[in-house]
């Protein structure tokens, strides 16, 4: 679910006004060239030597914690990212209040996010709609994780347990292979969530706007499109 070449230009317009000194929650190379300064703030050291090779003055990239921030006050025009409040959705009462106190007045956050739908879909829905046409492995991975995040109290589940439930779901990879005519590599890529030691979160926007509003007074979700489950990955803006 890499941004496309649009969600791209929709955050680059969300922050068109207020780009002068941008701060990245992640490393997401897709986004490197916005802002007229941008610094990306990553926890894995290992994620910014792969992602961000193309460090200068301007575009740095840094090792930090989103709900500690090693910035003063009011620092940056506008903050983006791309998924980072699924990688942090257990932290999000800090890393709101974060987000504001290094953003200087006017400032605006604009981060595409990943939103369960409401009501939720069921693990029995996603598995009828396997017949449909258009289903595809990537997007009915992203389904069940929304799924089986609604059953969570706090939207926060372990990856690894989503390797686990397909496993337990579909045994047979080469019946499944047959019957939605998926490639076996893309079934396959989902073992690599088994050795994943971090958790993710599919809050519905709801939720999100609910846990937002708490700190900004500007909560609004911007449509994305143009790909499957688009509707899912609006991108939320905060001022
Ligand atoms: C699943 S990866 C993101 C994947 C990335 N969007 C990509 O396209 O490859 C999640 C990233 O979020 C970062 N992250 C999660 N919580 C964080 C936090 N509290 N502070 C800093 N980085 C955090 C991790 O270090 C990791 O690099």
């Amino acid at each position: 679910m890499l941004p496309s070449p649009p969600d791209v230009d929709r955050v680059n317009r969300l922050i068109a006004e207020n780009n002068q000194n941008v701060l990245m929650l992640g490393a997401t190379p897709q986004y490197a060239r916005l802002g007229e300064r941008l610094t990306a703030l990553d926890g894995t050291a290992k994620m910014i030597d792969e992602y961000w090779p193309q460090a200068d003055e301007n575009r740095r990239a840094i090792l930090g914690d989103w709900l500690s921030m090693p910035f003063s006050d009011g620092k940056f025009t506008a903050i983006i990212g791309d998924g980072s409040l699924t990688s942090a959705a257990n932290g999000l009462s800090k890393l709101f209040p974060e987000a504001r106190r290094v953003l200087a007045p006017g400032g605006v956050l604009a981060v595409r996010c990943f939103c369960a739908p409401e009501p939720p879909e069921t693990i029995k829905d996603i598995i009828e709609s396997l017949a449909t046409p258009d289903a595809n492995p990537l997007c009915f991975r992203m389904r069940m994780a929304m799924a089986m995040a609604a059953l969570q109290p706090n939207y926060v589940f372990p990856i690894r347990d989503l390797a686990l439930m397909f496993d337990s779901l579909f045994p047979d990879r080469k019946a499944l292979a047959e019957k939605t005519g998926w490639r076996r590599d893309e079934i396959d890529r989902i073992d690599s969530m088994k050795s994943a030691t971090y958790s993710v979160g599919f809050p519905p926007r709801s939720w999100l706007g609910e846990m937002a509003a708490q700190t900004f007074t500007r909560v609004e979700f911007a449509e994305s499109e143009g790909y499957p489950l688009a509707e899912l990955c609006p991108i939320l803006v905060l001022e």
